[in-house]
């Protein structure tokens, strides 16, 4: 039930406003006393000639005595300028208890079309890209890669829910010169063990190796640029090296990917793209977009803070914008895309501006269809990381390092835990909770913020951090294990308690789920996950509450304990589903 949706429509036949302005007016109030709802009056003022406090005071009346109030309203007061109203406590938690326990397709799930901009509205299309991840392949996936698949992933898990078709795209870094000296590195120094065993760190190594030589032996330059030149003919031996590169690079990915729970339907890398490149640069000269500027060809701009594109250099090779101009228009052939999402760091935000101003010069109306989703840098405290190669921290080692520490706190606080454990069993779970932790960084606050590690605040079990809420969600589940009922709970009607759902910490409770579902569709209006990780602390916050003040199990009277078993499964079901959106799994135990 939307009970914003629903007051505005009945409110919308009050006073001279629609339903949508209403709804967008409509505040939560700071305080509980001040009900579930708040209209401000401000808005009619000019319209009705009269003082805010005055049209609240007659609203007042008008509702009162209106025979169309919604059965969930119990009340409305006139507070100053606002009008408050009130739900009906046991209307409200029958109805979402009863919402989250019969859902079939997601308790959150929701029509995100109905919530994009106009300019969307009349939309045959159905598919969503959202190209997220992105790594540069023979190079270690760091964590800024990292940001770019959690966050990017969990945007993709929000447009299913909101019933697109998403496509995830990984639009892998395989193309350019660093490939010809990563061919004649490997051919000098290459050891064909050390690649099979550690592919990264043995193309790294050859890397810098090439790097080193260089100095002494320039000639290698050539050599160098003479390999590139062979792949992009397609010569078969500098192929064949190439796609062993790229290949081991992916499935060193995919482990990544697997343990974070991450996939992709779609993996093409700028080296894909690079042969399309000239039927695009031929396409700009058509439509008079490209420009001499000092031997290369630019796209100009009005715009004065927007400089121009550089599309090719002076030696007629191609760029990354224009690997990106390519790949935009296959896109748009191949598939009919609502919006084609890129998930990346805020330092190319003005490459994708860049990107974005071409295509409406060259008056494509998909330009408006493109969205550029930022993130900010992942920083790591004093003391807190040791990095091993160079300032690029690896994903990997932080995720073994956090899942080290996790299982250590673990095992330290063994007593804690109701049931016994066995070691695989603690492996197994301290993998899924130090993961989950790690992932719980990158969602919890605004993505366009800094990220600023550290363990202390990661792994703290009663933080705002990922084993906090699994925790939670662990002590919810054995509640239910011990309860016995666990089998009789799924078959209950929440309809038939009535009599209880008047309870005030209920109210509350059930007011936290909603304000999740709720979460998830701000998470997709403003493309920001954070705002799902929020209300799932406070869903966690509110059980513990819960959970202290009603002893659950201990309630004597029959009834009113299976009615707060049943709060108690609603709530794993929304946190299980949150969490899920996040790309974390919830765990029973823990
Ligand atoms: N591979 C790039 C990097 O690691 C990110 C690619 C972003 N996507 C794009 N279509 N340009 O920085």
């Amino acid at each position: 039930m939307d009970y914003r949706q629903a007051l505005a429509e009945y409110l919308s036949g009050i006073v001279s406003l629609d339903c949508e302005t209403i709804s967008g007016l409509l505040e939560i109030p700071p305080q509980e006393t001040m009900g579930d709802f708040a209209f401000p009056c401000f808005a009619l003022a000019k319209l009705l000639r009269k003082s805010p406090v005055q049209i609240a005071s007659d609203l007042k009346s008008t509702i009162d005595a209106s025979e169309a109030a919604p059965e969930f309203l119990a009340r409305c007061e006139a507070v100053g300028a606002y009008l408050n109203f009130f739900i009906q406590a046991n209307v409200y938690v029958l109805n979402t208890l009863a919402t989250v326990l019969t859902q079939t397709g997601g308790y959150a799930a929701f029509d995100g079309r109905s919530l994009l901009d106009a300019a969307f509205e009349s939309d045959e299309r159905k598919q969503v890209l959202i190209e997220y991840s992105s790594p540069n392949i023979a190079k270690p996936f760091h964590v800024g890669h990292a940001f770019s698949t959690i966050l990017g992933a969990a945007l993709a898990r929000i447009y299913s829910l909101a019933g697109f078709e998403v496509v995830r795209m990984n639009h892998l870094g395989d193309y350019g010169t660093q490939f010809g000296k990563l061919i004649v590195a490997y051919e000098n120094y290459g050891d064909s063990e050390a690649l099979e065993a550690d592919p990264i760190s043995e193309l790294l190594r050859v890397y810098v190796k090439f790097h080193q030589e260089v100095e002494v032996h320039p000639e290698l330059e050539d050599e160098a640029r003479e390999r590139f030149r062979r792949l992009e003919n397609h010569e078969a031996n500098e192929e064949a090296l190439f796609l062993k590169f790229r290949d081991i690079s992916i499935q060193s990915f995919k482990r990544i990917y697997k343990r974070l729970g991450v996939d992709f339907d779609n993996w093409n890398g700028e080296s894909f793209y690079s042969d399309k490149i000239p039927e695009v640069v031929e396409l700009m000269r058509e439509r008079g977009v490209l420009e001499a500027s000092e031997g290369c060809q630019v796209v100009r701009f009005d715009d004065p803070n927007l400089p121009p594109c550089l599309v090719l250099k002076s030696d007629g090779t191609t760029t990354y914008a224009s690997r990106d101009l390519a790949s935009v228009l296959y896109r748009e052939r191949n598939y009919h895309f609502v919006k084609n999402i890129y998930v990346v760091g805020l330092p190319q935000s003005l490459h994708f501006k860049q990107v974005f101003a071409a295509l409406e010069r060259m008056n494509f109306d998909f330009a408006k269809r493109c969205e550029f989703v930022g993130f900010g840098l992942v920083k790591f405290g004093e003391g807190n990381f040791s990095t091993r190669s160079g300032n690029v921290i690896e994903l990997e080692t932080l995720l073994n390092e956090a899942v080290k520490k996790t299982r250590a706190i673990m095992v330290e606080n063994a007593e804690m835990r109701s049931e016994t454990m066995d070691e695989e069993e603690i492996d197994r779970l301290a993998e899924k909770v130090g993961v989950a932790a790690v992932i719980y960084q990158f969602v919890k606050n605004g993505r366009e913020r800094d990220i600023l590690f550290s363990w202390e605040d990661m792994l703290d079990f009663d933080g705002d951090t990922a084993p906090y809420l699994l925790y939670t969600g662990a002590r919810a589940h054995s509640i239910l294990r011990r309860s016995g009922l666990l089998d009789e709970l799924a078959g209950l009607d929440a309809m038939d308690f009535q009599a209880l759902a008047g309870d005030e910490e209920a109210l509350r409770l059930t007011k936290t789920m909603e304000a999740y579902r709720v979460s998830v569709q701000q998470a997709f209006k403003q493309s920001e996950p954070f705002l799902i990780a929020r209300a799932l602390n406070a869903l966690c916050r509110q059980f513990n509450r819960f959970y202290t003040r009603c002893g659950i199990l201990k309630t004597e009277d029959l009834e009113l304990r299976k009615f707060r078993l049943l709060l108690c499964l609603a709530f794993w079901t929304c946190l299980k589903e949150g969490l899920a959106i996040l790309g974390i799994e919830a765990v029973e135990r823990m």
